[in-house]
């Protein structure tokens, strides 16, 4: 059986192909890798591509930037709500200056938001041994901007343009960790700054766009295209890491209240929304267990990704630190086509390196999760 290994030289980035995108902070986003993911799409020839985690939408932008024909495609909220601003909003520019100079010339108030997740700078009151994602003077206005957004009678894409155009603004001022499952012990220095929008940088070009919400199991069924890119949850290889480790949607619950304005039932220490829950709506790529033939689920759920999508080239990014072993990735696309290239990201090194499939991809305890991305044609 062969597996990954030799590196057969560094791989050539096509530098003049490298967009601007835009995004809030997110566990997993492909932003640097962005240079290589386009210059290994552009060997596939293709002009209609599935973007099917689209996460913070960076790739589908950069896509969209590149004239292909894209398709973004998450299941959660906030990625549906930033597609629709950066792929799919077409009015003129002064509209969109004009809504956003609106909203942030409202006046903070007290308001839901607030009372979750705002705390207090000062040791004068209640709230100062609390830790919270923001400072009060920041939900304050994230309250009314919020409220005005759902009060003004724009259409469903105006709404996300200013939703994304909301959320960057509170990414930029949070005391995070990068994600809303922790807060820091101490007020980060950026959280004192005041939040305020701006302008999303929308994607200008001629390309026909669609995002979808939705589970890649649907999408994949109705979808038709040159190119998938799939960028799933890694999963995790270590048998002691509890199945909430990187959770999407407990992760950045804070996102889909912001965009849903749904003021819902809260839990835990962080204020968790109710349907975060580490059993509710689960990822079969976020799976940590076997099934009962003693197959990884998450495993099982790429090979059925491969197999399923409707595509003539697959691109799909993992780690080494993810539930498949090179063993299997390499049984499934071998299955499915032929492997036409492989890079390794060495994020220490900041190399990226063409790879043959040879052998060699093993869990090595000593080394520090790579992370590959293949090309795939399938048959
Ligand atoms: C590694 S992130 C993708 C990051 C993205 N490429 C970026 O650059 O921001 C994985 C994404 O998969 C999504 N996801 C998890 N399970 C899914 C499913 N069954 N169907 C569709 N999306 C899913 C999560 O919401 C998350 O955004």
């Amino acid at each position: 059986m062969s597996k990954l290994s030799p590196k057969t030289g560094p791989f050539d980035v096509n530098t003049k192909i490298i967009p601007q995108t835009e995004g809030i902070k997110y566990a997993g986003s492909k932003k640097k890798l962005i240079p290589q993911i386009l210059t290994l799409a552009k060997k596939s020839g293709a002009k209609t591509v599935l973007d099917g985690f689209s996460g913070s939408t960076r790739v589908s932008q950069a896509f969209a930037s590149s004239e292909y024909n894209v398709i973004s495609s998450d299941k959660a909220i906030w990625s549906e709500v930033f597609g629709q601003c950066y792929l799919k909003a077409k009015k003129p520019k002064a509209y969109y200056e004009e809504l956003i100079a609106h909203l942030n010339a409202l006046p903070g108030r007290d308001g839901w938001f607030s009372e979750h997740y705002g705390g207090f700078a000062h040791n004068d009151h209640k709230n100062i041994q609390q830790k919270m994602p923001w400072q009060i003077h920041n939900t304050r206005k994230l309250d009314s901007i919020r409220e005005e957004i759902d009060n003004l009678q724009i259409s469903f894409n105006d709404k996300c343009v200013a939703i994304t155009s909301l959320i960057l603004a509170m990414d930029r001022v949070d005391s995070t960790i990068g994600h809303f499952s922790s807060y820091l012990r101490e007020w980060s220095p950026r959280s004192y700054n005041n939040m305020t929008m701006k302008l999303p940088k929308i994607i200008e070009g001629t390309g026909n766009h669609s995002v979808i919400r939705g589970d890649i199991f649907d999408t994949i069924k109705n979808e038709d295209v040159d190119l998938a890119y799939f960028d799933p949850p890694y999963g995790s290889n270590n048998e002691k890491m509890p199945p909430s480790r990187v959770r999407y949607s407990s992760y950045y619950h804070v996102w889909t209240t912001i965009c849903l304005n749904d003021k819902p039932n809260l839990f835990g220490k962080v204020n968790r929304r109710q349907d975060s829950r580490d059993n509710a709506d689960p990822s079969v790529f976020e799976e940590y267990r076997k099934n009962p033939e003693g197959h990884f689920i998450a495993v099982e759920a790429i090979k059925r990704l491969i197999t399923e999508a409707s595509a003539r080239y697959i691109m799909l990014s993992y780690s080494s630190g993810g539930r498949a072993t090179a063993e299997e990735l390499y049984e499934v696309m071998n299955d499915a086509g032929e492997l036409v290239e492989v890079i390794e990201v060495d994020h220490k090194e900041n190399v990226m390196a063409s790879m043959v499939w040879t052998n060699d991809w093993l869990r090595d305890a000593q080394k520090p999760n790579r992370e590959f991305i293949f090309l795939l044609k399938k048959r």
